[in-house]
């Protein structure tokens, strides 16, 4: 798929690595000036860096909190006063801490419902700010069917991802006259770290059930992404994109 995203900006949580890094990928090759954020892996950010020296021009990368308002905050204002607009937000930054819910510490409840609820929020409020000035923006968050099934093991997660949706489906009924759209891409089993620990064994269980027989690539994650983030979206707004092999 072809993708024209020339004269726009784009910030892309987690966007140095996993599902993020392959949509700011996506994104440079598209034409875009990319923002790509992360919390703290340095390593993978500089082989990240390095990885697309070729649009250093169209690249700048900051790192912050998304849990924290003021580095939120602080991230924006930099932005516009180096970057000017911005057209487009992905949120793809998150983190998962599994326990069953009667052993669960209230730091690992806490800890993703910060990350993946709370800096949603965070990202999405101060980026509605920016957009509503220009009337026009195209927020998306990556959310996952385990927000709408549930998942042993997962509560906190499952939670936090469900929050999600929430908040995208009344953050667009509240930004539609405005020309902004805000919607969810949600990926099945996608390889990258973040599923990095599953047992060989369990990994094979997991892809006989999906029905395409495979784990997804970031970059199957990234093309709904960047379909979503076109000008071509514009009447698709509050909807979750599933991403799962049929999952
Ligand atoms: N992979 C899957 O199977 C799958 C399935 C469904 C949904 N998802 C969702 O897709 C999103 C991306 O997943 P992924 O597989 O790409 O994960 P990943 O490879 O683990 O990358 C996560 C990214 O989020 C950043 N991050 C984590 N906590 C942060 C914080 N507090 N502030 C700022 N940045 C933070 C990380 O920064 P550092 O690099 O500095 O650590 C990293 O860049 C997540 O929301 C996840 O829930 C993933």
């Amino acid at each position: 798929m072809e993708f024209d995203f020339k004269g726009q900006t784009a910030v892309v949580t987690g966007g140095t690595r996993g599902i993020g890094r392959a949509v700011s990928e996506a994104f440079l090759k598209a034409g875009a000036k990319v923002i790509a954020t992360y919390r703290s892996n340095e390593e993978e950010a500089k082989k990240f860096t390095e990885a697309n020296a070729a649009h250093a021009e169209c690249l700048d990368i900051y790192k912050f909190d998304v849990t924290c308002y003021d580095e939120v905050e602080n991230f924006y204002k930099e932005v516009e006063k180096k970057h000017g607009a911005l057209q487009i937000v992905v949120v793809s930054s998150g983190i998962r801490s599994d326990s069953i819910v009667g052993m669960m510490k209230t730091e690992d409840w806490n800890n993703v419902i910060d990350t993946n609820l709370t800096g949603t929020f965070n990202i999405s409020k101060l980026a509605v700010q920016y957009m509503m000035r220009q009337k026009y923006g195209r927020i998306i968050a990556l959310t996952s069917p385990i927000g709408k099934l549930g998942f042993a093991g997962q509560a906190n997660y499952a939670a936090s991802k469900a929050g999600q949706v929430a908040l995208v489906k009344s953050l667009s009924k509240e930004v539609a006259s405005r020309k902004i759209t805000v919607n969810c891409v949600s990926p099945g089993f996608i390889d990258t770290d973040f599923i990095s620990d599953l047992p060989d064994e369990q990994r094979d269980a997991y892809k006989k059930q999906v029905p395409l027989k495979r784990f997804g690539s970031p970059q199957d994650v990234a093309t709904p992404v960047l379909f979503l983030a076109s000008k071509e979206s514009s009447y698709i707004t509050g909807s979750v994109l599933e991403v799962t092999g049929g999952l």
